[in-house]
């Protein structure tokens, strides 16, 4: 497995969230995730890790990226995948996700990766059952393996996060993806400055280990990474801004605005994109842009979350 701390331990039979995490797992599951990359380059794309493990996809929110990503790593990984989904099954009949999740667990399941719409609903469903949890993004809380495929692409483009300024732009109040992004950046030893209109900033912005910035021009020019958030309308209840042409006009990442930032920024966003919102075409698909190796990475990422998880929790039935 590359440069993997060999004396490190994995020991998480879960994988929650991030803010718990330290920079070192961080950095042992970027090291794991470097393994398995050649996996996806052989002309026959799998391992026998998994085999004879079952895996269950269960997104009670839509999904393309993570969904697919999850299923692709587990298929590749050799393990048997089941593909859940809210609306055909009895969840739409109104069964609870405890039941749902102990029903699946008496047909014999060994890992869940779970979205949901609920802050929370991972560690509920980790307390109550015993296979394996992993977090595929909840409510407004933690999207942890977004996150550590978007510090693994930077990682692989810059060599460390170590003294990076990265901006973190859009709709931080309503992302999920934002609030992992800034423990795994953080921890690794980036600057993080979440920029956008004070309505789109999470409450208790002042408690979390970031600078604030309300208006883009003003740091656009320091930056080596931006990571554009998509402006989440599904979770607004009412405008936060005044219209969506004032808000590309002043947190846009335009080809004007790019004219001012350093030549070898970094592009970055968690997909899926409002082309001509939060970013233009033509930066959303330019040079400096790394959307679709961020997606890329995420394979990769995602075989070594299934791996450690397994792994420890085989650990724990041995003991
Ligand atoms: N980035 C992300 O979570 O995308 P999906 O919603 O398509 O999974």
């Amino acid at each position: 497995m590359g440069k993997k701390n060999k004396k490190f331990e994995w020991t998480r039979k879960h994988l929650l969230g991030l803010r718990d995490l330290t920079a070192e797992e961080i950095g042992f599951i970027l090291d794991t995730a470097e393994g398995f990359e050649q996996v996806s380059t052989r002309s026959i794309k799998k391992a026998p890790t998994l085999r004879g493990r079952v895996v269950v996809n269960l997104f009670f929110e839509d999904s393309t990226r993570t969904r697919v990503s999850f299923g692709l790593a587990a298929n590749r990984l050799s393990a048997d995948v089941i593909d859940f989904s809210k609306t055909s099954s009895s969840v739409s009949k109104g069964e609870t996700l405890l039941d749902t999740a102990r029903n699946l667990e008496a047909m014999g399941i060994d890992i869940v990766v779970i979205r949901h719409c609920a802050g929370g609903a991972p560690k509920l469903l980790s307390k109550n059952i015993n296979a394996s949890v992993i977090n595929a993004g909840d409510g407004f809380n933690e999207h942890p393996t977004q996150a550590l495929l978007d510090v693994y692409t930077i990682r692989k483009e810059r060599g460390s996060l170590k003294g990076l300024k990265i901006g973190i732009a859009g709709d931080i109040a309503h992302s999920r993806v934002a609030r992992s992004d800034i423990w795994a950046m953080t921890k690794l030893g980036a600057e993080v400055t979440l920029i956008g209109p004070p309505t789109l900033m999470p409450g208790k912005v002042e408690e979390l280990p970031v600078k604030v910035c309300y208006k883009l021009d003003d740091v656009i020019e320091e930056l080596d990474v931006i990571n554009m958030l998509r402006i989440q309308f599904e979770r607004m209840g009412k405008a936060q801004f005044p219209s969506v042409r004032e808000y590309s006009h002043f947190f846009g990442l335009t080809v004007e605005r790019m004219k001012r930032a350093k030549d070898d920024i970094i592009v970055m966003h968690p997909g899926p994109i409002n082309r001509g919102l939060e970013i233009e075409s033509q930066v959303a698909d330019g040079a400096n842009s790394v959307i679709l190796k961020q997606v890329s990475n995420g394979l990769a990422v995602r075989m070594a979350v299934l791996f450690l998880v397994n792994q420890a929790a085989m650990k724990r039935q041995k003991k």
